[in-house]
C-alpha cells in the first residue's frame, strides 16, 4: 500500500458504532496499527463515535479492551457523540452496522444539505468479501466470542479500507 502522489493533506476516517465503546474504539485501534505498520503515520487520520451519547467520556470497554489487547491492539480512545462537524471534517465516515449508517444518514439530512457535506458515509461490510456479514455485531450484551468476532471482521477489512481511504 502507498500512498497517491498528490496525497500530502491527510485522509480524514471515522469509524462509528453506537455506543463508541466497543466496535468503533477497535476499529480505530486496528486502523492504527495498520496504518502504523505500513508506513501511513501522517497521511490517515483515525476517529471514532458514538451515535448515542450514552457513554460520552468512558474508557472503551474492558471485555473489548482485553480481547484486542490480546492481539496487541491498545484501545486508549475515550468515547464522544457524532458531531455536525464530523460530516465536514471527516473524508469518509464508516458505520460499523446498518442501524449505524441509519442513524448517521439522519444526523446528516439534519446537519445541513448532504450534497455540501464532505464525507462519504459507507458500511464497514463494504470493505470485506461478498460472503461476510452486512452488520459487525454488537458485542454488548453477548460473551466473549463477540468481542472476537468484532475483531476478525475488523482486521479482515482493514488493508482494503485505508487502499480505498488513499487512492482516492
Ligand atoms: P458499541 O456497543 O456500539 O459497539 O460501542 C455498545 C455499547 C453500549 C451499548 C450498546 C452497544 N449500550 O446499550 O450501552
Amino acid at each position: 500500500m502507498s500512498p497517491g502522489a498528490s496525497t500530502h493533506t491527510p485522509r480524514r476516517v471515522l469509524f462509528v458504532c453506537l455506543g463508541n465503546i466497543c466496535r468503533s474504539p477497535t476499529a480505530e485501534g486496528v486502523a492504527r496499527a495498520v496504518a502504523s505498520d505500513r508506513g501511513l503515520d501522517g497521511y490517515v487520520e483515525i476517529d471514532s463515535a458514538g451515535t448515542a451519547g450514552y457513554h460520552t467520556g468512558d474508557p472503551a470497554d474492558p471485555r473489548m479492551r482485553s480481547a484486542a489487547a490480546q492481539r496487541g491492539y491498545d484501545l486508549t480512545s475515550r468515547a464522544r457523540q457524532v458531531q455536525p462537524e464530523d460530516f465536514h471534517r471527516f473524508d469518509l465516515v464508516v458505520a460499523m452496522d446498518r442501524d449505524n449508517l441509519s442513524d448517521l444518514e439522519d444526523a446528516l439530512s439534519r446537519a445541513g444539505t448532504p450534497q455540501t457535506s464532505r464525507a462519504r458515509l459507507r458500511l464497514f461490510s463494504d470493505f470485506l468479501p461478498d460472503d461476510a456479514p452486512v452488520d459487525v455485531p454488537d458485542p454488548y450484551y453477548g460473551g466473549p466470542q463477540g468481542f472476537e468476532r468484532v475483531l476478525d471482521l475488523i482486521e479482515d477489512g482493514m488493508p482494503r479500507l485505508l487502499e480505498e481511504l488513499l487512492q482516492e
